[in-house]
């Protein structure tokens, strides 16, 4: 099989190391790639968001799949144009896609499901938003409804920290995403990611992750796109998993069906779990990053055939083999990030690390340049291991980490603190 990944960070290079381990694949392309995938697939150009370039890219390469792994296509709609083309997809069209580009959409659909979330209330002007949040007090959770790359919600744990929160999305300051506001009730407990294969009508669970959203050991400091994450999720018991399925992924999947645009793709369940209670706090139409790499680590070659199966509408006959084994993936980053950061700092020691089916270490942010692995974003490397246990991953994680040699970078030493 050809097969064309879209995108170019952590994720897809863990999508396109699980992908390379199964003979299935004859070929693997991958658009734009990055340095580590360079090394082990061919990378491309082209926009990633054109709907006609990817159909007429996968066309002249005779592409027989399709894996989109960042939710930017999804909302261009680029899932529709390969499926209108006849082109196997993996990732929902962009009606579908709209469970993560419009936190009012998915509030909407959970309503109209019955599913457990925090109450909300929906607002396209400042004034009835404020009088919403004196009505309801602080603490409260503020979210512009659209697209925010992850920096659209404020938790105000004040009523005039909302009021200035609302402020400032109704004033631009997330662009078009803040045209609308989410106002949602503050859910206390424990967060958990819920990642479901749904291919419009079966729906098959593919494992579960926490991730560690602040940048500073302990939990603290400003919010990343994630600095580290593990797989099991100890706090996502068989027992809550089965109650989020049967409570909120299946019945909003079949709200979906029910309004002719049926959601086919990877789900993931962002939930908050208390007193064995889950409750939604968000869906997004891809996977996690960087709890992708820890599925992969843990599916390996199977993810292929899992990822076919969905975009085909083979759900039903499909089925998981799960090892009893954890993940760990350690994120490495550059000095400064989340904030101001500099790019093209050379990173050593990536020729030789130990890799194998235990330890791998992903690329996210980084080019070759003369011969020489620099980094080019603010997440730029994955160190990933699986084990018997969680500690067992975490030391192998952690030993990887301790091979490069890059001054310049800095990772949390304390990924999986609460599970371990
Ligand atoms: P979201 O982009 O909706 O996932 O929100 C980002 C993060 O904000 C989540 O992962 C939670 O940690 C937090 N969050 C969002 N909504 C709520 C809520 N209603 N109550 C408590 N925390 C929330
Ligand atoms: N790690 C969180 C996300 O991918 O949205």
């Amino acid at each position: 099989m050809n097969i064309l990944i879209l995108g170019g960070g952590g994720r897809e290079h863990a999508l396109a190391w699980a992908v390379m381990q199964n003979p299935k694949c004859d070929k693997l392309i991958v658009a734009p790639g990055n340095a580590g995938i360079a090394q082990i697939a061919e990378c491309a150009v082209l926009d990633v968001e054109d709907g006609g370039v990817v159909v007429e890219f996968a066309g002249e390469n005779a592409i027989e799949l399709v894996i989109v792994g960042p939710e930017a296509p999804l909302a261009a709609g680029v899932a529709d144009a390969l499926r209108d083309a006849g082109i196997p997809v993996f990732g929902p069209s962009k009606e579908a896609a709209r469970l993560e580009v419009s936190k009012s959409f998915t509030k909407e659909i959970c309503k109209a499901a019955n599913a457990p979330t925090a109450g909300y209330g929906h607002f396209t002007d400042a004034a009835s938003a404020k009088a919403y949040v004196a009505r309801q007090g602080a603490p409260i959770v503020v979210k512009a409804d659209g697209l925010a790359a992850g920096k659209g919600v404020i938790i105000a744990t004040t009523v005039a920290e909302a009021e200035e929160a609302i402020d400032d999305m109704f004033g631009g300051a997330f662009g078009g995403a803040g045209a609308e506001v989410v106002i949602e009730e503050f859910m206390t407990g424990e967060e958990a990611s819920f990642f479901v294969l749904v291919d419009g009508t079966d729906i098959l669970p593919i494992g579960t992750a926490q991730d560690h959203k602040r940048v500073g050991e302990g939990d603290t400091g400003p919010n990343t796109g994630g600095m580290g994450a593990y797989s099991p999720a100890p706090v996502l018991t068989d027992e809550i998993a089965q109650k989020a399925l049967d409570e909120i992924i299946r019945p909003t999947m079949a709200e979906m069906a029910r309004r002719g645009t049926p959601y086919s793709g990877v789900l993931y369940a962002g939930l908050m779990i208390e007193n064995g209670v889950p409750r939604l706090v968000e869906y997004n139409a891809r996977f996690g990053d960087p709890e992708c790499q820890v599925l992969m680590m843990r599916l390996g070659a199977q993810a292929l055939d899992l990822i076919h199966a969905c975009a085909e509408g083979r759900l039903a006959g499909a089925q998981v083999t799960w090892a009893d084994d954890h993940a760990m993936t350690v994120v490495l980053a550059t000095q400064g990030y989340p904030g101001d950061y500099a790019k093209g700092s050379v990173i050593g020691g990536l020729n030789g690390l130990t890799e194998d089916s235990f330890t791998q270490m992903f690329h996210a942010g980084t080019a070759e340049v003369d011969g020489k692995v620099v980094a080019t974003g603010g997440r730029v490397l994955n160190a990933t291991a699986r084990g018997a246990t969680l500690a067992e991953a975490a030391q192998r994680a952690y030993a990887l980490v301790d091979e490069v040699d890059w001054p310049e970078g800095f990772c949390r030493r304390d990924i999986g603190w609460r599970a371990l």
